[in-house]
């Protein structure tokens, strides 16, 4: 069943992100360009903790998979032999009262009559198919043969490489092929914040395997893809597993999940995990003419790899990010009445943020030379601000509301004032227990080692 939609959530969530600096309309000083995001300062921290994350999981620790980087614009031939040319569309119906496009499954169906969902008309064109690839065109000509396309997904790159891939990496089946970037699709109706856009990126692994493999490795990416998620904070009683019915697979995938989770605004696609056979090489290969088998040197069997494919969205993800750490409870203000707090509690590998650095006053250049000390101190293990404006509560609070995990408060007793044995020691909250535990500064990128693995 899906979950209900919570839109007031969902607005403050989208006011937060423009207002802390995550993620701004594109072009917005001219009206917005719609379905275009630009990720602000800490939107942009984020968006790397998670791709630099999972580069980390797919590729780094892993002895059987290499990464690759593709480029955006893409030859026809290519996404002919795909099949984006011909097929890559969705259903899409005007409303002849409001002039608005629509993908046909977004109608709303009154006792049986089909409405627009914009004014509710019902005067309604046949769907027709619409492409979703942005065509565009190379150097100076501008006609049939210039025609280029900026890439859908970007597992074709993979395919069309995996020849060179394979010879320079030397890698035995089953081995995988991983990127990350740039996706485009003309979506009919971006909606839903960041997370149906028009321009997104992708994380996209294309594991290589023989045919008897296929099934049984759709099971372990499924399973390894779940255990990321929860890696990073979401929890797996948030996360859906929906297998995907013959009906809406594509004719060449022998099985299809899609994992879902709980957004505000219902419960959506985040990734697809997919056995794709062998469709896509033994489409390219027929299609360029050049051979994309591999050879079994111990069976020496000759052969067109099947491949499954994990394939998640990086702006789905980092919305996910943030839904699930949006929370509001109570805290003490300066004089200890207690006041709304709002908090994102991202797991701190996520955290744009890790720690913020505070001198008690700012008008004391010794606590301030300390505190610029540590500053100095932590900077080459993780991302630190120091800020040294308004009340120390303040100063939390503007932390706690960007999800920064921890803050160090240097005070009289770290300048050894009223105690020496408290010299050189700091205290450090927990911004979501909002504890505050004395540590010495020559322990602190120890405990932050630990607490941000
Ligand atoms: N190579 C397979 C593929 O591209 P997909 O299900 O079309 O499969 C994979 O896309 C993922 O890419 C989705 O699960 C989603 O996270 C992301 N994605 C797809 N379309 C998107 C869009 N319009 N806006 C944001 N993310 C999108």
């Amino acid at each position: 069943m899906s979950a209900p939609s919570d839109t007031q959530r969902m607005e403050k969530i989208v006011s937060l992100c423009k207002r802390r600096g995550f993620i701004f309309q594109s072009s917005e000083i001219y009206g917005g360009l719609n379905g275009a995001w630009d990720y602000g300062p800490l939107g942009v921290e984020l968006k790397r903790n998670l791709k630099n994350h999972w580069w980390q999981v797919t590729v780094h620790e892993r002895d059987d998979v290499v990464g690759m980087d593709g480029s955006i614009l893409t030859h026809p031939s290519v996404l002919r032999a795909s099949g984006h040319v011909e097929g890559f569309s969705d259903p899409m119906i005007d409303c002849r009262t409001c002039k608005a496009h629509l993908r046909a499954d977004q109608l709303v169906e009154k006792k049986g009559v089909k409405q627009c969902p914009n004014c509710g008309g019902k005067d309604l064109t046949a769907p027709r198919q619409f492409n979703l690839m942005f065509e565009t065109h190379v150097g100076a000509a501008t006609d049939e043969s210039s025609i280029a396309y900026l890439r859908p997904e970007t597992a074709q790159s993979i395919f069309v490489q995996f020849k060179n891939i394979l010879e320079v990496s030397r890698k035995k089946l089953p081995f995988g092929i991983a990127q990350i970037g740039k996706a485009f699709r003309n979506e009919i109706n971006p909606r839903n914040f960041t997370f149906r856009s028009r321009e997104f990126e992708q994380m996209e692994l294309e594991y290589f395997c023989r045919p008897e493999q296929g099934m049984e490795l759709l099971e372990y990416w499924k399973e390894e893809r779940l255990k990321f998620y929860e890696n990073i904070g979401i929890p797996r009683s948030k996360l859906h597993v929906l297998t995907v019915p013959d009906e809406e697979r594509a004719f060449y995938s022998k099985g299809t999940y899609d994992i879902e989770y709980d957004f505000p605004f219902g419960r959506q696609e985040l990734e697809g995990v997919a056995y794709r056979t062998d469709y896509d090489l033994s489409q390219h290969q027929k299609a360029s003419g050049k051979s994309l088998e591999y050879f079994d040197e111990e069976t020496k069997q000759r052969f067109v790899p099947h491949v499954v494919e994990p394939s998640a969205g990086v702006d789905r993800t980092v919305l996910a990010l943030i839904c699930e750490a949006y929370s509001e409870d109570q805290a003490p203000d300066e004089k200890g009445k207690m006041e709304m707090r709002v908090v994102l509690r991202f797991h701190p590998r996520m955290a744009p943020v890790k720690c913020g650095v505070f001198p008690l006053l700012k008008n004391n250049p010794q606590l301030v030379a300390k505190a610029k000390e540590i500053v100095g101190l932590l900077r080459p293990y993780m991302t630190v601000f120091y800020d040294e404006s308004g009340a120390i509560g303040r100063r939390y609070r503007r932390q706690d509301e960007i999800g920064t995990p921890f803050g160090i408060t240097v005070d009289f007793e770290t300048l050894g004032e009223k105690d020496p044995a408290l010299r050189d020691t700091v205290t450090l909250r927990d911004r979501d227990s909002m504890k505050q535990e004395r540590v010495a500064i020559k322990d602190l990128p120890e405990i932050f080692r630990e607490r941000l693995a």
